[in-house]
């Protein structure tokens, strides 16, 4: 018999294992995976890209409109492009790091996002199912979906995780554990205050703490997660 698709979000902040986790678990279970991060970065990315100022609410609001983003959902290979380019590297630059916030609490960044989103979804609601990570997907974007998981980990872990990540990839900042600390309070207190859509957990989804644990654990932890809800629906 073939098993029912399940839409499963996970939400939280970054340096908690949500993106790696979302991947392993989505690759496991034979589901999508979509990445709300990286399409607030890349239409970041365009916003900068085009000489808009980021901070003129008014002309991001106008120009979100212009931007095709499109997002492969293999957990395997990722993929995300804006007007037909590849920007899967540039939006992970520092630049737009620094910039994203600012553009994703643009209520009309948010609607055009969140509807591509949705359709996303949709799509996969019609076949195998998706597991999509971001901040606002359980409690916004998909306050239906079948499984949700909000995850958190210490300042501190979150923070030695993310600068190992940034080290991985070549960034200097990479080695200041500290600094890295701080830019992550900020984005947080930004995303978490922002009028539109806030980064926040849902009533209805389960947390789990990564701080003590292996990847490996939090990713068990989650698939036990979506298995028990399928269970209870089916
Ligand atoms: O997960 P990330 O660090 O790549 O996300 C980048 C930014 O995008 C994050 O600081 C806030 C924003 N974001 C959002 O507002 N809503 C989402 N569903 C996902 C990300």
């Amino acid at each position: 018999m073939a098993v029912p698709p399940v839409i499963v979000a996970i939400d939280g902040p970054s340096g908690t294992g949500k993106s790696s986790t979302s991947r392993a678990v989505a690759a496991r279970l034979g589901l999508d995976y979509l990445d709300t991060g990286a399409q607030y970065r890349a239409m970041t990315w365009w916003m900068l890209n085009n000489g808009i100022d980021v901070r003129d609410r008014a002309a991001v609001a106008a120009a979100s409109v212009k931007p095709s983003i499109v997002s492969g959902t293999d957990p395997l290979a990722p993929t995300i492009t804006v007007d037909g380019t590849d920007v899967s590297g540039p939006i992970r630059s520092p630049e737009v790091t620094a910039a994203v916030s600012a553009v994703s609490a643009v209520p009309e960044v948010r609607a055009r996002i969140t509807e591509l989103q949705r359709s996303i979804a949709a799509g996969a609601a019609a076949g195998v199912g998706i597991v999509v990570e971001g901040r606002d997907i359980g409690t916004t974007v998909l306050p239906a979906a079948d499984a949700k998981i909000f995850l958190t980990a210490s300042p501190e872990a979150r923070a030695a995780r993310r600068s190992a990540e940034l080290a991985g990839q070549g960034g200097v900042a990479g080695a200041d554990v500290s600094a890295t600390r701080e830019a992550l309070a900020r984005r947080d207190a930004a995303d978490a205050g922002r009028q539109a859509s806030p980064m926040a957990k849902a009533d209805d989804a389960t947390e789990v703490d990564t701080t003590e644990l292996t990847l490996e654990q939090v990713i068990e932890r989650v698939i036990s997660l979506v298995e028990q809800r399928r269970r209870r629906e089916s």
